[in-house]
């Protein structure tokens, strides 16, 4: 332990929980509560996270966002085994360990809101929509000079979608410790419950003023298109990976699933008693609800919108720029026991950790082409890119600054800047609906 790194220690377990008003359910969570802790990171400061698995099953913890060297990355067999044995399958490609893990952070980027998550190969799915996700903040000194809301008024939103039986249970399709996923839900689990930070439609007391809000979409498969009422909207201000250059005003925000917003909600001009409503379009298969505000006082407030926020670098691939393409679609997969089944492939492949798909040079900016059939969420580890089209067009209202995510809707081709750094070796590109990640929607590249 030395002064220039900071020490979390996190305990995975399962936990009886009131998510639902007077209703037990039984999680998987980081330190027994869902979402799990939030870490804050001060950039460039080394944060350590020590995971001990007091769970049943294995665990893989990843840090979603972050510029983490590959053998802290949570490659998807690097299993943390629980301590007191359990019932598991066994990959035998990975760095296993058993009952805890310490992973290293360097942090080495830019402010922003970083998640983690559970990333264990087949069962991600499962695994993090029993409880395994929590926020990790990381915060520096240029964005603490920005006259930004700050403290109570930083707030970090997660949320996702789940589904409940009737005595409380969380329903997720598969059984607990069988083979991951299935072809009855091959499309993604949905929840008909929307949970904001754990709670179905909260509500948060405010004061008549701006306030940060850090949204992340963490459900397995659902997308939401947030709006608020009462005239209230979303000033952009930060994507995954950092600040804009610029704020960006919104209507409506389209969140896919691991995609952040970073808002500003500017509640000055309503009077105490207010409330606004934020909502997701009853369309969008029944989780209209998310949640409410509820203006109680007026109260002073000194903050702004800059109109310049950070300083954010074009990626400019040069004339000779490699390129590769990554196409998103259904296909057949083997299904674990000598078979096939229907699952999910890049490039016509099934995920293989043995496999190597793509060997980027570290430093180069490179164009990656991603194309789907239908909706897609893509997310690549270890940088962070720029979108420079969709569609042959320019990219779209919410495919601004730094992203490590981008949704792409059925059909659609989306270019991508992407340029790696600092470490070498195996990383992934996956689609973020979780359960097309487990039903083999990944795919790893190699930096060189
Ligand atoms: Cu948020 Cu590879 O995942
Ligand atoms: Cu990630
Ligand atoms: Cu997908």
């Amino acid at each position: 332990r030395d002064a220039t790194t900071d020490w979390y220690e996190i305990v995975q377990r399962r936990a009886d929980v009131e998510l639902l008003p007077g209703v037990s359910t039984r999680i998987l969570g980081y330190d027994g509560v869902f979402p799990g802790p939030t870490i804050s990171s001060r950039s460039g400061r080394r944060t350590v996270v020590r995971h001990l698995n007091h769970t049943d099953v294995p665990t893989v913890v990843h840090l979603h966002g972050g510029h983490t060297p590959a053998e802290h990355d949570g490659w998807p067999t690097d299993l943390v085994l629980p301590r007191s044995g359990g019932h598991h399958t066994h990959h035998h490609v990975g760095h296993v360990t058993t009952g805890r893990r310490d992973y290293v952070y360097p942090l080495a980027q830019p402010a922003a809101t970083l998640w983690y998550h559970d990333h264990r190969m087949d069962f991600t799915g499962p695994q993090v929509y029993r409880g395994l996700a929590g926020f990790h903040l990381v915060r520096d000194d240029v964005e603490e000079a920005l006259p930004l809301p700050a403290g109570d008024r930083d707030v970090p939103l997660m949320i996702t979608d789940r589904a409940f039986d009737a005595d409380g249970a969380l329903k997720y399709p598969a059984a607990e410790h069988s083979a991951g996923t299935h072809g009855d839900f091959i499309e993604g689990v949905l929840g008909d419950v929307v949970l904001v930070n754990g709670a179905p439609w909260p509500e948060l007391e405010v004061d008549a003023a701006r306030y940060r809000f850090r949204v992340l979409n963490a459900s397995n498969a659902r997308r939401y298109q947030l709006t608020l009422d009462q005239g209230a909207k979303f000033v952009q201000i930060g994507s995954d990976a950092g600040l804009l250059g610029a704020p960006i005003e919104h209507p409506a925000l389209t969140i896919a699933p691991a995609e952040r917003f970073d808002v500003i909600v500017d509640f000055s001009t309503f009077r105490p008693g207010t409330v606004i409503t934020m909502s997701n379009p009853p369309s969008r298969g029944g989780a209209g609800r998310i949640m409410r505000f509820r203006v109680v006082r007026r109260a002073r407030d000194d903050t702004t919108i800059p109109t310049v926020l950070a300083r954010v670098p074009r990626l400019t691939p040069p004339a000779d720029a490699p390129r590769r393409r990554f196409a998103f679609s259904r296909g057949i997969v083997p299904d674990g026991l000598g078979g096939e089944r229907k699952g999910w492939v890049i490039n016509g492949k099934p995920f293989d950790p043995g496999r190597i798909d793509a060997t980027p040079r570290l430093d180069d900016v490179e164009i990656w082409t991603l194309s789907t059939d239908l909706h897609h969420p893509v997310h690549v580890h270890l940088s962070p890119f720029q979108v420079l089209s969709r569609n042959g067009h320019s990219p779209g209202d919410f495919d601004a600054g730094w992203k490590d995510t981008v949704d792409l809707r059925p059909a659609e081709t989306v270019e991508i800047a992407v340029r790696f750094t600092d470490y070498r070796g195996r990383f992934l590109l996956h689609c973020h609906n979780l359960e097309h990640e487990d039903m083999t929607m990944m795919s790893t590249f190699a930096t060189k």
